[in-house]
């Protein structure tokens, strides 16, 4: 189940242009199975229709006049109660000026005193408003009071400029709402390291020896765990993936920097899930200038082997005790899946490993889903099956947080 899912969300839209982005908002969060009630004020509902918010949520979206209808005298206490979360997205510099002083001449203003939740805002103005001292001490008196204030990110705006003033985008603002929603979950306060995607070994200044590894699988095992509560470090080999909002990113190239990282983040921390695929090999002497193709005949590379960074990590533990608490493997086989994942749980010293079956087509490196046999370090083993990597991630991430328990 997606951490959306059935959870109340009061969406309200103010009168900014990127009104029309709050659609997509609501449509995605719906998706994701959450229940999204949708305020507009006045000024929202000149710049795009109740209508737009009700038919991608399947739920009213409420204006002004709701308030003063007689089928719910109390309408901002009904929503100001019942919601997991309250974001106004865009929120304009008036409703951000109304919010700050308190008043409640509207019924999001007056649902936003009522709620039980603490609200969250994504500003969208102009850049020149954004910085003017009025705005800016209305947002600090709001940071102040426990508001989340999520952007506004530079770039176009509106009026032909460019500056601070936009709007963050939908799935920047769903993932912070994922992290609020996450926050005392069954990781929250463990600091939890994720490895993803493939590495890359130079042979000259543009050529790499590297593999097909995606990142899906670690990204989406950030994303479970930052769902879980946990403080995320995602240590990424070159991927094009968007980062889970609020996972703190290490980008790395080779195995050697991988394993740098690895060991520096895992110092302190509490989990670590080795996720990603590790060159075992590089080129002995990479050339400094471009190899160009005038040799003639057969050509040789010779590769050394790279660092095994589980067995490093399992090594210094062994050693001095520094480490992390728990470490979750993987095993990527083509054949005898259960001997070899468990020889390699064995030799890398891990508490829980994910053996995925990589011969298919349709699962594993590089696809959407995965094949995933769990096995545990006392002998039990968990099919998954096959399934897409979010759900492999979420269930990897409720057996890693039941190694604490
Ligand atoms: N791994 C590692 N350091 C390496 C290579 C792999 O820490 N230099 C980690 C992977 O991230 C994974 C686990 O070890 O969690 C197993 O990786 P896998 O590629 O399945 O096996 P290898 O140990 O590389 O052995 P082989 O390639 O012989 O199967």
């Amino acid at each position: 189940m997606d951490i959306f899912s059935g959870k109340r969300i009061v969406l309200g839209v103010t009168g900014s242009i990127a009104a029309y982005k709050s659609a997509a908002l609501a449509s995605l969060l719906a998706k994701s199975g959450a229940q999204v009630d949708t305020i507009l004020t006045e000024a929202a509902s000149k710049l795009i229709s109740p209508m737009t918010f009700s038919s991608v949520t399947g739920r009213k979206a409420y204006l002004d006049e709701d308030l003063w209808k007689q089928d719910d005298h109390v309408l901002h206490i009904h929503l100001g109660e019942n919601n997991q979360a309250f974001l106004i997205a865009p929120a304009s510099a008036n409703t951000i000026a109304k919010l700050a002083q308190g008043l409640a001449d509207n019924l999001l203003t007056l649902t936003a005193l009522a709620s039980r939740t603490q609200i969250a805002i994504a500003p969208a103005m102009d850049g020149g408003m954004y910085s003017h001292p009025a705005i800016q001490a209305n947002l600090a008196l709001l940071r102040e009071r426990g508001v989340h204030i999520w952007g506004p990110a530079a770039g176009h705006l509106a009026s032909g400029l460019s500056g601070k003033g936009r709007m963050l985008e939908p799935e920047l603002l769903a993932g912070h709402l994922r992290q609020l929603l996450g926050r005392e979950g069954m990781l929250k306060g463990k600091k939890v390291v994720v490895t993803a995607g493939g590495t890359q070994e130079p042979i000259d200044p543009v050529r790499v020896i590297s593999n097909r590894s995606s990142g899906k699988q670690g990204y989406a095992i950030a994303q479970a765990a930052l769902d879980a509560g946990a403080d995320v470090v995602l240590i990424s080999g070159p991927v094009s993936l968007l980062s889970p909002v609020g996972a703190n990113i290490v980008q790395v190239t080779t195995a050697a920097e991988m394993a740098d990282a690895v060991l520096a983040e895992t110092e302190a921390a509490d989990l670590l899930i080795m996720a990603a695929a590790v060159a075992d090999y590089r080129p002995l002497q990479p050339a400094d200038q471009k190899i160009k193709k005038d040799r003639e005949g057969l050509q040789t590379l010779k590769l050394e082997r790279t660092e095994d960074i589980l067995l490093h990590v399992a090594a210094r533990k062994e050693e001095s005790g520094v480490g992390p608490a728990f470490v979750v493997g993987f095993a990527a086989e083509t054949e005898n899946l259960l001997e070899n994942a468990r020889a390699k749980l064995e030799k890398k010293g891990l508490d829980l490993i994910a053996a995925n079956d990589v011969s298919g087509q349709d699962t594993g490196i590089g696809a959407d889903l995965n094949q995933v046999l769990l096995i545990w370090r006392d002998g039990q083993t968990k099919d998954l099956g096959s399934l897409p990597k979010f759900e492999i991630a979420r269930a990897l991430i409720k057996e890693a947080a039941s190694l604490f328990t």
